[in-house]
């Protein structure tokens, strides 16, 4: 059976040592967590609450820190915010975070000039520096990826469960630089109407101290199940229920290059019990999809598997219908989800890997008007942002246009949503649920 995209370690005895270590080491989430995200999952597919799932397009070695760990939290919980609040919606939380450090690639080589190396595959492979050294790949990285995914996901943890995501705090999070904007004040607003709508539930003398929903968030994390040999070494068995887990993260997605009904990725995932997703694409049939379906959730079993179509806002009014029409004659029970990010991705005049707004914008609209056509949910996205003030993406209320692109390009992949940008789509959306 094939595995795409598995990188040519070069060195069968490191691989061996460093899946040995990854397999003795403990697990990073416990099976009872990716059960709950299930049945939320399930929720959501329903129509009873929206997923918005956000992060990087890979993380970083070099971006590791606490304040990167808090503001990334704080740009998706304010978006959170301003969705349950505007759209009266409930929004199941879910990172591309403690964990995305292995990329897919069109193409094994990248050429500068006439040098030819290869591919940048993400952190846990190799490094994205453009030198023959540092594009080889180590085992050794995954073990740090570990340590680094261990790390972020117990910060992640303490804020989340300790204080910084309670509803009082919705000011802290407007970081400096977002809070002088347009979407900034804005958000404010919306944080003073919670405010005041909390004096007057207390004044009314309902105790809010009381309701852990008010000071607690639960956040679950996401990421590409890409490297079989991680991820396998980092399945165990469920001492509760006897079923395996990928305990990397809660749920793991498989993307639009390693989705083959007879490959790898798709047969190890259909033996992991965690809620999985699938990335599909413009080229992705009918039967593809029901085909996914019958194989990686044969109980069809509610929050289990997720579709994450990525067509591009070109593609879309094609592609999708179909894929919806069929799966629902099918029977089977999926989330539907829209990744208005990779199939958007252009090349910027003096050649940046970029994303329009307005593209991205319209590729979930046109999502949201097919799913009501066909009388299925559209159930969440699936965005790459960032909390920084990056230039990746054109466009937006202040807008980023082509020549400031070279100003703050740091994406290591794939063009992100800054953070003005990303609240700024987060009240669009807003409205879009609220019609
Ligand atoms: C990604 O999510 O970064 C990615 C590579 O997506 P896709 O598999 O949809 O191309
Ligand atoms: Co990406």
């Amino acid at each position: 059976m094939t595995a795409a995209q598995q990188p040519e370690w070069p060195d069968e005895r490191e691989l061996k040592s460093a899946l040995e270590e990854l397999a003795a080491l403990p697990p990073l989430v416990f099976a009872g967590e990716a059960r709950s995200l299930q049945s939320a999952l399930a929720s959501v597919a329903e129509g009873k609450a929206f997923l918005l799932q956000a992060g990087d397009c890979a993380e970083s070695f070099a971006d590791f820190s606490a304040d990167a760990i808090r503001d990334k939290l704080k740009i998706i919980l304010q978006m959170a915010v301003v969705l349950t609040y505007a759209a009266g919606m409930p929004v199941l939380k879910v990172g591309r975070i403690a964990g995305q450090f292995a990329k897919p690639r069109s193409k094994n080589e990248e050429t500068i000039g006439d040098v030819s190396l290869p591919s940048f595959r993400g952190h846990s492979v190799n490094d994205d520096t453009f030198d023959l050294d540092a594009r080889r790949p180590d085992p050794a990285r995954m073990v740090r990826a570990y340590h680094q995914s261990a790390a972020t996901l117990n910060l992640i943890r303490a804020f989340t469960k300790g204080g910084f995501a309670d509803i009082n705090k919705l000011h802290t999070w407007n970081q400096e630089f977002v809070a002088e904007s347009k979407q900034g004040r804005r958000y404010e607003q919306v944080a003073r109407d919670i405010d005041r709508a909390l004096s007057f539930m207390a004044a009314c003398g309902i105790d809010l101290g009381e309701e852990s929903e008010l000071h607690q968030v639960d956040f679950y994390t996401s990421h590409e199940a890409l490297l079989l040999g991680y991820e396998e070494a980092l399945t165990r068995k469920d001492s509760l229920t006897g079923d395996y887990y990928d305990c990397s993260a809660h749920l793991l997605w498989i993307g639009e290059r390693t989705r083959q009904i007879d490959g790898a990725h798709v047969e190890f995932l259909s033996g992991v019990k965690n809620p999985l997703a699938v990335k599909l694409g413009p080229s992705s049939t009918p039967g593809d999809a029901v085909a996914l379906a019958e194989r990686l959730n044969p109980e069809n079993e509610p929050g289990r598997l997720s579709f994450i179509t990525r067509m591009g806002a070109d593609a879309i009014e094609d592609k999708l219908p179909p894929l919806l029409q069929r799966v629902a004659e099918s029977g089977h029970n999926v989330v539907w989800v829209c990744d208005p990010m990779h199939g958007n991705t252009i090349s910027s005049d003096k050649g940046f890997k970029t994303r329009r707004f307005a593209d991205i914008l319209n590729e979930i609209k046109a999502f949201f008007a097919i799913h009501n056509d066909t009388g299925t949910i559209p159930a969440g996205v699936h965005l790459e942002l960032t909390h920084e003030s990056v230039t990746e993406c054109l466009g937006g209320a202040e807008e980023v246009l082509d020549g400031h692109l070279e100003q703050h390009y740091q994406a290591l992949c794939d063009p992100r949503l800054n953070a003005r940008q990303s609240l700024d789509l987060a009240f669009d959306l807003a409205e879009m649920l609220q019609s």
